[in-house]
């Protein structure tokens, strides 16, 4: 066996079973609520998200975990386990922040055996933990470095080894590459990929106001708006089957139009154009309509080869106006203004020879299936 193979083992082997639940948590400061009645189950070895915009409460839940946050009601419970008395140091984390948070006068040894000192693991012990967790994150040749002497995406690797350094059965990252470059954070975002992998026992909760990252990396996401859980799924649920407009926006972007029920599987548009849509039963009165910019084609859409039949999808066909084009590199995004009311689409298509020009007449198309009904509110 190798050595990357037996610290692996040797890791695993350290991880108790994790999973965190939060039992109906809120917290406040003072009188303002900033996590309102939480509830969210991560299981053990999942990687659940934390999505939402900045100021809706991810961090505080992170911090709930954590124990730097005390709920005013509620419970949270690491591994079956109430921890909400519990000090940090008792909960069996590990955690990364944004800002790497490395101690500056100490070289990277002595940071990642930072927290197995604090818990008093066994002196002989902790060089071949903090070997062990070096190896991990791919920064073993650097022990003897101080922070300084390191790059930003180094020093994020030392505290995710730090974190690691103690095999906990859950670890919390709050924003953990929004300090870093692009190119950086795609190689960081493939690297916690890996660990998820190698560690299956490992639970992380993973805040982030990236949608590409909670897609990338995370089993099931949990979107959060103004401290509310407002969905939660698998990434795939939430794209193809969005609960809500504010959802839709924030996990992959979303033509969002307000509209009317007008028929079991049919809405309308302000000024009366009727769309066909994804069949539900049908519903009444206002609604949100959110079609996919991949999804919608321009021009007419393909003639029908043969006979009709029921698996052939329902277009949808509208007529309008370019008011906006993007060259994106493989794709372009052309944004059409429908009449009479002037509802806005943008198709995004694979790049064309010859895009059409601001102000041309156009048609788009766009399949009934894919164009999903939502509760009324979070248009433009
Ligand atoms: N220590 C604090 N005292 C008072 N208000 C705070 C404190 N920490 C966070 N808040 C407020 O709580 C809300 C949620 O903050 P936070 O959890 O950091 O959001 P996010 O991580 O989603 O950006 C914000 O309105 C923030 O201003
Ligand atoms: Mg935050």
């Amino acid at each position: 066996m190798n050595v990357r193979a037996a610290n692996v083992r040797a890791m695993n082997g350290g991880i108790r079973n994790g999973g965190i639940r939060f039992d109906g948590v809120t917290v406040a400061y003072d009188a303002t609520v900033v996590l309102d009645d939480f509830d969210l189950t991560v299981e053990p070895g999942e990687v659940m998200a934390l999505l939402g915009p900045s100021g809706s409460g991810k961090t505080t839940a992170l911090r709930a975990v954590a124990g730097f946050v005390r709920p005013r009601t509620g419970r949270v419970l690491i591994g079956g386990q109430d921890v909400t008395a519990l000090p940090p140091h008792r909960r069996g984390i590990g955690m990364v922040v944004q800002q790497y948070a490395l101690f500056p006068h100490m070289r990277v040894e002595a940071n990642v055996a930072f927290g197995l000192k604090a818990r008093k693991v066994p002196r002989g012990e902790i060089a071949g933990r903090v070997a062990e967790a070096l190896e991990m994150t791919g920064m073993d040749g650097f022990a003897e470095r101080y922070p300084r002497e390191l790059s930003g995406g180094q020093q994020q690797r030392v505290a995710i080894a730090r974190a690691l350094a103690v095999r906990p059965g859950v670890l919390l990252l709050d924003e953990p590459l929004s300090a870093l470059d692009a190119r950086l954070r795609a190689g960081m975002l493939t690297e916690l990929a890996r660990l998820h992998r190698e560690l299956p026992g490992l639970s992380m909760l993973y805040v982030t106001h990236d949608q590409s990252e909670a897609l990338t990396l995370a089993d099931r996401i949990a979107v959060m708006d103004r401290a509310r859980l407002r969905d939660c799924g698998t990434p795939q649920s939430l794209y193809r089957a969005p609960g809500s407009a504010f959802t839709a926006s924030f996990v992959g972007s979303a033509n969002l139009l307000a509209a009317r029920w007008c028929g079991e599987d049919a809405v309308e548009l302000d000024g009366g154009v009727r769309i066909r849509v994804r069949g539900s039963g049908g519903g009444e009165g206002e609604a949100t309509l959110c079609i996919r910019p991949h999804l919608i084609g321009l021009g007419e859409p393909p003639g029908p080869s043969g006979p009709p039949s029921p698996d052939v999808p329902d277009m949808n066909v509208l007529h309008g106006a370019v008011t906006g084009l993007q060259w994106r590199g493989a794709s372009h995004r052309v944004t059409v203004s429908l009449p009479p009311s002037g509802a806005e689409l943008t198709a995004e298509v694979r790049e064309l020879s010859s895009p059409p020009a601001l102000g041309e007449k156009v048609s788009v198309h766009f399949a009934a299936a894919d164009a999903v009904v939502l509760p009324p509110g979070g248009t433009p």
